[in-house]
């Protein structure tokens, strides 16, 4: 695995900043302590400057060296609101809104990383998903040569040899019914994503049929997807459509797919919609015991990453890392 200790030799080397955009809760604080005990990644915290000092202080985290930055009292934030409303005019933005909307630490964080104050953000503690992604995709956008921002998840287990056990899930948090073509596209940043994080990807389109074997629009649509995804991704092992146990099981792939060099030994997983890779993340985490790091943002213009709304503060800490290394 690319590993924590890379990633932190990297920001050591090249030090970042990160915004957290809520600023006052204590996983949060506790995270920010642990970063600048590090000395490698600068956490920049939004909110009242009062406010924040003070939730540190109750929390007891030391976050001297921390950036605070309060929407309310920013030089800069006249020139942000005649940002926003340029980047928005197409949906007819007046200055009045952009204030309201930019007092919000989602949309001020996010325009902190537009504008290059920092250099990647990372919300959620108490935002949900939606409301952490949608300023994101609004302000920062997809990147050139992207139609879609997806997301995947990294899945780590540690095995008794020593080894982890790591796999790519995506996407489970952001696409709701993906295309056809939206799914390659999400095989193609997972891939990319597996690869950082040091997995050989061997890519499977998952479904409740395999190579034919159920009918129905769903199944057709992982079964082309999967196709597109061959012609499209040369050099890399891909098989579609595949039942999860064809997928993971040699006993089960030599039954339903045989000669297959994906079946059996899948470690990168393309979800048909958002609702079978949320639960299926989840029962891996919650049920197989391994750790769930993620939904990581692909296909956006700069590091933006979500947290869950139940992260512990190791969670806070392990995600800025990978936000920042990603930059
Ligand atoms: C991501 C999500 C928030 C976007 O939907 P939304 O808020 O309704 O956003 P809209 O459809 O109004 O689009 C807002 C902007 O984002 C853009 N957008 C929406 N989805 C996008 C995507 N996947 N990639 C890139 N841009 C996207 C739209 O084009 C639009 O841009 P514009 O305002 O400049 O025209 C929505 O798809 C969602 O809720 N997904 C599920 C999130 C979730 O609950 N996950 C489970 C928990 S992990």
């Amino acid at each position: 695995m690319y590993g924590f200790g890379t990633m932190i030799e990297q920001l050591k080397k090249n030090p970042k900043t990160i915004v957290f955009t809520e600023g006052t809760d204590p996983r949060i604080l506790e995270a920010a302590s642990r970063l600048l005990a590090g000395n490698f990644l600068k956490p920049i915290l939004v909110g009242n400057e009062e406010d924040v000092l003070k939730a540190a202080e109750d929390a007891g985290y030391n976050i001297r060296g921390a950036q605070v930055i309060d929407s309310n009292h920013y030089d800069r934030f006249d020139e942000m609101v005649d940002k926003f409303c340029e980047l928005r005019k197409s949906k007819g933005m007046t200055p009045e809104e952009a204030r309201k909307i930019l007092a919000q630490p989602n949309y001020f964080g996010t325009m902190l990383v537009q504008m290059g104050v920092a250099d990647s953000l990372l919300g959620g503690a108490t935002y949900s998903t939606a409301d952490t992604v949608r300023p994101a995709l609004q302000i920062i956008k997809t990147k050139p040569g992207h139609s879609i921002v997806s997301s995947c998840f990294i899945l780590v287990r540690p095995s008794a040899t020593g080894e982890n056990e790591v796999l790519a899930m995506g996407d489970c948090a952001i696409n709701i019914n993906p295309s056809e073509d939206e799914l390659v596209e999400i095989a193609a940043e997972t891939i990319e994503c597996a690869k950082i994080f040091g997995v050989d990807p061997k890519v499977a389109f998952l479904s409740y049929s395999t190579l034919g074997s159920g009918k129905g629009p769903e199944v057709e649509k992982m079964r082309n997807a999967a196709n597109k995804a061959k012609a499209q991704i040369p050099g890399v092992p891909i098989e579609g459509e595949l039942q999860f146990d064809a997928a993971v099981s040699p006993r089960v792939a030599r039954t339903k797919c045989p000669g297959s060099e994906v079946a059996g030994h899948a470690n990168t997983f393309i979800f048909p919609d958002i609702n079978s890779g949320n639960l299926g993340y989840k029962i891996a985490q919650r049920m197989g015991n391994f750790e769930a790091y993620g939904p990581i943002l692909l296909g956006l213009n700069a590091p933006i990453n979500d947290l869950s709304r139940g992260c512990n503060a190791i969670e806070v800490y392990s995600m800025a890392i990978i936000t920042a290394a990603l930059v």
